[in-house]
């Protein structure tokens, strides 16, 4: 995609501030010495707030957490675990990951938190490596139904190292087939269970998924990825209480910086820090690390709960009207943020749709889908539009817009651009 123009190398050379939200010294900074590289964030900054962002797995981060992250300890090397570093000069760096430590237990009710992994990968990485050793069986959601990369994709170390079976969803329902689900788990008697999608839309039963593993005394891995924001604010139910460990990142609706977060009983602590470092991870970011905590402070308040619960009712709205345009919608609706559709009654493929709505301005995923393979699904969440400030009465607006886009109606770009400037993201950087 082109950069916009060049508003930041225009300015360093008139020496004038770049007009525009929330752009403190160190943008100052970055634009006198390299206004290419400022031109690439202001272009896309432009990008982001001029469109509608519905991929599922993105949301815009508050200017506290970018603070956290453009701060002093980005600087710092921190391997090892606070009061036991290879570095010296760790006692700030120490706080921070033990606020960040702290913050999540609280929020998440869990004995133990890992805040160190780079990224939901990476956490899902440990996971493994705490519990299971090369060649171990494990059954996890397919990838077509929804399983994510590190669920036994052949590309991934997960399907090169352990023998995954895929369990899947019904496909009339589109809802877990939890009777396949204990079949397979007698006939293979796995090592594991992992629980947790890219793309599944409803609330998993994990007390179901708990007696199942116990019954063939496989351990129970959630992955969380996805719904850990709802459950910081109460609007989907804990894995905590039922898995051996969960497994989340902290950048979707948790709304938090790029990373993972591992948590667990003190019975595997132990286990999964070392599974992170030494054994897959060297020195912690420590500017994550503090990022995160922001972000666990705010995920923690009344005002992130009333978001949360805001993404599901704006989800919910936005399934509805997507069926009025004539999708069809996956499980008929959703429990979470996350909606997965049929482009096929518009006799359109998925990728051609993602196109004509991305030249909308209208952003989003393609997906796989139980009954109808990977060609016809649309993969969308509104974590970031609620970010934004919309709500129902906006879902409905964005619903007919991409209807129109789907379609192949003209000025439709506008229109998306005009709705967007009503609703600003959050200051980037203030
Ligand atoms: C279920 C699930 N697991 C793991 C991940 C991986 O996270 P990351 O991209 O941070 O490695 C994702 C990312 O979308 C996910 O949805």
């Amino acid at each position: 995609m082109p950069v916009t123009p060049a508003p930041a190398r225009a300015a360093a050379a008139a020496d004038v501030p770049v007009p525009g939200p929330g752009r403190g010294p160190g943008f100052e900074a970055l634009l006198r010495q390299d206004p290419e590289v400022a031109d690439l964030l202001l272009g896309e900054e432009a990008r982001q707030s001029s469109g509608l962002q519905l991929i599922a797995a993105e949301n815009f981060t508050s200017p506290a957490v970018l603070a956290a992250l453009g701060s002093p300890l980005a600087n710092k090397y921190a391997e090892g675990y606070p009061g036991h570093r290879h570095h010296g000069g760790c006692e700030v760096v120490d706080m921070a990951e033990r606020m960040a430590m702290e913050r999540a237990r609280t929020l998440f009710g869990a004995q133990h938190a890992n805040v160190q992994p780079h990224s939901g990968s990476a956490a899902v990485l440990a996971a493994y490596a705490a519990l299971l050793r090369p060649g171990d069986r494990v059954l996890a959601m397919g990838l077509r139904e929804g399983g994510h990369l590190t669920h036994g994709s052949p590309a991934n170390f997960s399907g090169r190292w352990f023998a995954f079976t895929g369990y899947g969803v019904d496909p009339h329902t589109g809802l877990i087939d939890y009777a396949r689900l204990r079949a397979l788990a007698r006939e293979l008697r796995p090592r594991a269970i992992v629980c947790g999608s890219i793309s599944y839309p409803r609330h998993l039963d994990y007390a179901l998924f708990r007696e199942i593993a116990d019954e063939v005394d496989a351990h129970l891995i959630v992955d969380a990825a996805h719904p850990i924001g709802l459950v910081a604010g109460g609007a989907a139910p804990s894995p905590v209480p039922y898995a051996d460990v969960v497994c989340a990142t902290t950048h979707k609706v948790l709304r938090g910086p790029r990373g993972g977060l591992l948590l667990c009983g003190e019975r595997l602590a132990e286990r999964i820090d070392r599974a992170v470092f030494p054994f897959t991870q060297g020195g912690a970011q420590m500017h994550t690390v503090a990022a995160k905590a922001v972000a666990f402070g705010e995920a923690a308040t009344p005002a992130f709960a009333e978001y949360v619960h805001q993404v599901v009712r704006n989800a919910r709205a936005l399934a509805a009207a997507l069926a009025e345009q004539g999708l069809a919608i996956a499980t008929g609706g959703t429990d979470t943020h996350l909606i997965t559709a049929d482009v096929g009654p518009l006799g359109l493929e998925a990728t051609a749709a993602r196109g004509r709505l991305a030249a909308a301005g209208i952003v989003l995923d393609t997906c796989g889908l139980a009954a109808h393979g990977a060609t016809r699904g649309l993969r969308l969440g509104t974590a970031a539009v609620t970010t934004q400030g919309m709500g129902e009465p906006e879902m409905t607006r964005v619903a007919k817009l991409m209807g129109a886009a789907l379609g192949g109606a003209q000025g439709v770009r506008e229109e998306v651009a005009e709705l967007a400037r009503r609703f600003p993201p959050p200051a980037i950087g203030s």
